[in-house]
């Protein structure tokens, strides 16, 4: 069994991202990510620094614009308006969730198509899903890159993806079904309302759990040498950390490894690209202006 490791393939990815932003800043540009974060909610605050560290690392500007938890959608609007001609930024990203009274489509809507380094306008979901140049979603485009970096073919191989949202499944499924070399994969897409979901993940030659269900995936639920990608990111408790909980993926990953030709753990598979790759369409958009 091989180990996915993802904190090295993030590492690998930036040192290369360290070096693009060093000849841009040869050029005068440095690049620049600006983060929206509305509302107090803990966990959006500790990605938005995460990401933001992350950024700084490797010689990304950033900027953290902290609204209250009442803000209104037009306040929001003109924060991304006034973003969208800032020349010192080059990307924006909106952390989820806002809050319920914000209509989050309008929101992503806003954003400029060339700054949309989330991924996140309904624009850059339609070039994806024609095959053309588009901003992909950070998590989507890290999986491919993990697979791709760890030599793992899967073109005409099946891989099967549990979970349909517009962050993760849908753009990974149009991602590896596209018409290029590292493409060309018969994808299926399954999601809550699949019937028998055992009958396609023993098909998959790559099984791709991105459901928010912890352990969900079983052994009797895999192929024996399917490569497992693990999104699942779930808190549950532990009385023996001192957080009184620890993460663990959507695969019981003690029993079904053995049975695996590779597997990402969690923490410390997919999480990591998901924050390279961000900074990895910040520098791009920031090489295109
Ligand atoms: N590591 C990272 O960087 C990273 C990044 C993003 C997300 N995540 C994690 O990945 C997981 C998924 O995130 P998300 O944003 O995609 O979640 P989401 O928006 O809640 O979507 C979950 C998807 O899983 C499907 N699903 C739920 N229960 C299922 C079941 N029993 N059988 C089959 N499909 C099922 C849902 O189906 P329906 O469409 O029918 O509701 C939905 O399509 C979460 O644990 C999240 O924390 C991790």
């Amino acid at each position: 069994m091989n180990l996915l490791d993802g904190e090295a393939i993030a590492a690998e990815v930036q040192k290369e991202l360290s070096e693009r932003v060093r000849k841009l800043s040869m050029n005068g540009v440095v690049p620049g990510l600006a983060a929206v974060l509305v509302g107090d909610d803990p966990a959006s605050g500790l990605y938005v620094g995460n990401k933001s560290k992350a950024a700084n690392s490797i010689g990304v500007y950033t900027e953290t614009h902290k609204m209250g938890a009442d803000t209104s959608t037009n306040t929001l609007l003109g924060t991304i308006k006034s973003l969208n001609q800032n020349a010192k930024i080059h990307g924006i990203i909106v952390q989820l969730p806002l809050p319920s009274h914000i209509n989050s489509d309008e929101v992503a809507a806003a954003i400029a198509l060339e700054k949309d380094v989330d991924g996140a306008h309904p624009t850059s979901m339609g070039r994806l899903a024609r095959g053309e140049e588009a901003f992909v979603p950070p998590t989507p485009l890290g999986i491919v890159e993990i697979l791709e970096r760890s030599n793992i073919q899967y073109d005409n191989g099946h891989i099967v993806i549990c979970g349909r949202s517009n962050l993760v499944g849908r753009p990974l499924s149009l991602l590896l079904q596209r018409k290029i070399t590292g493409g060309n994969a018969t994808v299926t897409v399954c999601h809550s309302k699949t019937v028998g979901l055992e009958q396609y993940t023993t098909q998959a030659d790559v099984l791709i759990a991105a459901m928010g269900r912890p352990n969900l995936i079983t052994k009797t639920m895999v192929k024996q040498d399917a490569v497992i990608i693990d999104v699942g990111t779930n808190r549950v408790p532990d009385s023996q950390k001192k957080q009184g909980y620890r993460f663990v993926g959507d695969v019981d990953f003690d029993n079904v490894r053995s049975l695996a030709s590779a597997i990402t753990p969690v923490p410390g598979g997919v999480g990591p690209m998901t924050v390279t790759m961000l900074l990895s369409n910040t520098v791009f958009a920031a090489e295109r202006s």
